[in-house]
């Protein structure tokens, strides 16, 4: 996905809008552009490289203006060029456009604006709209309709496939932006006497506490002082303006070097936001407010299948066992992308729940929609407030964690796992969980912030367990029971920002063909807190041994390792409902030393963006 900001009002637009890219440059990091509009005079400024590089070239070519739009990209179609960066000009120099999304019509559209005397100059989907916009502004819109610039934008996009948040300047129109979306997010930011445009409330850079989310199908006209939007439809439309929670949004490294650090020990806090308010002693139950179901709709499900993407798919995996094991419901994990092409029978009495930690993740968000396309109670675990997700599900849980920006999710995933463990209380209690067995569950959430503060005092240990294993470029990482999620998890943290190839296991897989991989070259790290199955992943270590793998412990049973492993990072022993949680810690620590040790990026891993929200 991308970041787009906008400013219209009166100071000058170029620090405001190079703030704003700063503060969304965790969304697509590849090129940036910005493009500025005064009396009727364009420049466009985009280049290969970071923000910086941009506000580099800014300041030795100033541009004073009070309208201007940016892009920071995260490349789709076409390569990471100068070229290819964002804005896009129209051909013939009336438009200058930013867009997320993907057009999936770009192709026609490009050969009947070719035919049209329309040239192009990128590889890119965005290009193709820029020009049809101007394309409606010259010849199906007329020069008599004072609406004429939202008019030409409003019927280019009737003919788009596929997904924008755009925002639009028009040469002839230098008191006016036009922004829209369909499926990728977009805000408009309410200041005085100024108006901003972004992809979400960091790229407002603080100038706004009052926005209006636009919804798909909406285009407005925006001016210093006001705000018209209308639908695809060219119906005018009534909207909300709400107040920006900064508690939750703020995003500031704090004295952290880098936002997966400072996530990483987050963590005690964000569980404590995800529980608060919800635990009921008397009752030894959750209390969760929002889901819009009442206890008897609850008891009425016998099926719950859940669908995300990437680290929220592992959360789901231990969500899956967590509501089997303490609701005695069945659990389906489904991935997102895979869920809204599946059509999987659902019966009637089925819950489909969808995590995402931005919110906007456009494979989840279109099983979201695949669900309630078929009827289907859909409820979201979010931690982006009124993000598309959250507000399109019937209900839901905000998981409160604070912003998160580390491309790498840290915090939101136990957050995400603190959640469904409510959950599986909640609705355990309500079928033939215990009284005391809900106490128990209730005291372990209760001490996760303090167990949680405990495991990250491993944090030197894994330091310096990193540098010894920073060199390999082969890992595995092993788990049983809910624990197999915590290695996938674990896996995934350490490819995306060390690049190191890593695959997980449930660990009784291991002889079935992963074993082959074992030399000293490829180390496992295997995690053993379920004391039900420790003798099991213990011989699954001793295996490792045998063949001259490297072990590495993540243990509450240190001693069952000694004579084993290479290197034993000790947990704190906790119960089993919460032990995923804790294991996750020293996961998170491993990849996060082992890729400063590599020289790697940890908060913009190449390649990677925060969320996907282009499919
Ligand atoms: C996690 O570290 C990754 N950055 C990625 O897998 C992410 O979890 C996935 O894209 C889903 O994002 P979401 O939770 O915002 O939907």
């Amino acid at each position: 996905m991308c970041g787009i900001t906008g400013y219209i009002g009166k100071r000058d637009a170029t620090p405001i809008l190079i703030e704003g890219l700063k503060k969304l440059e965790y969304r697509g990091y590849d090129s940036a552009g910005i493009a500025l509009l005064k009396k009727g005079k364009m420049t466009v400024c985009k280049k290969k490289g970071r923000v910086d590089v941009l506000a580099g070239l800014m300041r030795k070519n100033p541009f004073k203006a009070n309208l201007g739009i940016s892009h920071t990209r995260w490349a789709t179609h076409g390569g990471v060029t100068d070229e290819n960066a964002h804005p896009h000009v129209s051909s013939d120099g009336m438009f200058a456009l930013v867009h997320n999304g993907i057009i999936e019509n770009y192709e026609n559209m490009k050969r009947f604006l070719v035919k049209k005397g329309y040239t192009f100059s990128s590889q890119t989907d965005s290009e193709a709209l820029v020009n049809l916009i101007a394309y409606h502004y010259q010849y199906r819109t007329s020069d008599k309709d004072e609406n004429r610039f939202l008019e030409a934008v409003r019927k280019a996009l009737i003919h788009v496939e596929g997904t924008y948040g755009i925002a639009v300047l028009c040469k002839d129109k230098p008191d006016e932006l036009v922004a829209a979306r369909k499926g990728s997010p977009l805000l408009i930011g309410i200041g005085k006497d100024e108006r901003l445009v972004s992809s979400d409330v960091l790229g407002f850079a603080g100038r706004a506490n009052n926005v209006i989310y636009l919804e798909d199908g909406q285009v407005a006209s925006i001016t210093k002082d006001n705000c018209d939007i209308i639908s695809i439809g060219n119906t005018p439309v009534e909207y909300t303006i709400k107040e920006i929670d900064w508690q939750l949004e703020n995003a500031d490294l704090n004295g952290a070097k880098h936002f997966m650090q400072k996530e990483i020990f987050e963590q005690p806090k964000a569980i404590e936001n995800a529980i608060r308010g919800r635990i009921s002693e008397d009752q030894a139950t959750a209390i969760l407010q929002g889901l819009n179901m009442t206890p008897n709709d609850m008891r009425q499900i016998d099926r719950i299948i859940f669908c995300a993407c990437g680290t929220a798919w592992h959360a789901c995996l231990v969500a899956e066992q967590l509501i089997e094991r303490y609701a005695r419901i069945p659990v389906e994990v489904e991935y997102a992308s895979e869920f809204r092409y599946r059509n999987i029978p659902i019966e009637k009495n089925t819950l489909v729940f969808v995590i995402s930690q931005s919110g906007e993740t456009i494979d989840t968000l279109e099983a979201l929609r695949e669900s309630k396309r078929k009827g289907f109670k859909t409820l979201a675990i979010t931690n982006a407030i009124a993000s598309t997700i959250s507000r399109e599900s019937d209900g839901g849980l905000y998981q409160y964690a604070g912003k998160e920006v580390g491309v790498a999710s840290t915090k939101a995933f136990t957050s995400q796992v603190a959640i469904c463990l409510l959950i599986a209380l909640y609705i355990g209690r309500m079928r033939d969980m215990s009284y005391s067995v809900g106490k128990d569950i209730i005291n372990a959430l209760k001490s996760l912030p303090e167990t949680i503060e405990k495991t990250l005092k491993t944090a030197p240990q894994i330091k310096k367990i990193a540098k010894k294993y920073a060199c390999k470029n082969d890992f595995l990482f092993l788990g049983r029971l809910d624990e197999f999620p915590i290695a996938l998890e674990g896996a995934l943290k350490l490819k995306e920002i060390s690049y190191i190839h890593a695959e997980a296991y449930p660990a009784g897989e291991m002889k079935h063909g992963p074993i082959a991989l074992i030399c000293p070259e490829c180390p496992s790290v295997v995690f053993a807190c379920a004391e039900d199955v420790l003798a099991k992943i213990v011989s699954n270590a001793q295996e490792i041994k045998a063949r001259k793998g490297a072990v590495i412990a993540i243990t509450c049973f240190p001693e069952a390792f000694k004579d084993i492993a290479d290197d034993i990072i000790t947990v704190p022993k906790v119960h089993d409902s919460i032990r995923t949680i804790i294991d996750t810690v020293p996961a998170q620590l491993l990849a996060y030393y082992i890729a400063l040790e590599r020289g790697c990026d940890v908060d913009k891993p190449r390649n990677l963006a925060k969320a996907v929200t282009v499919e």
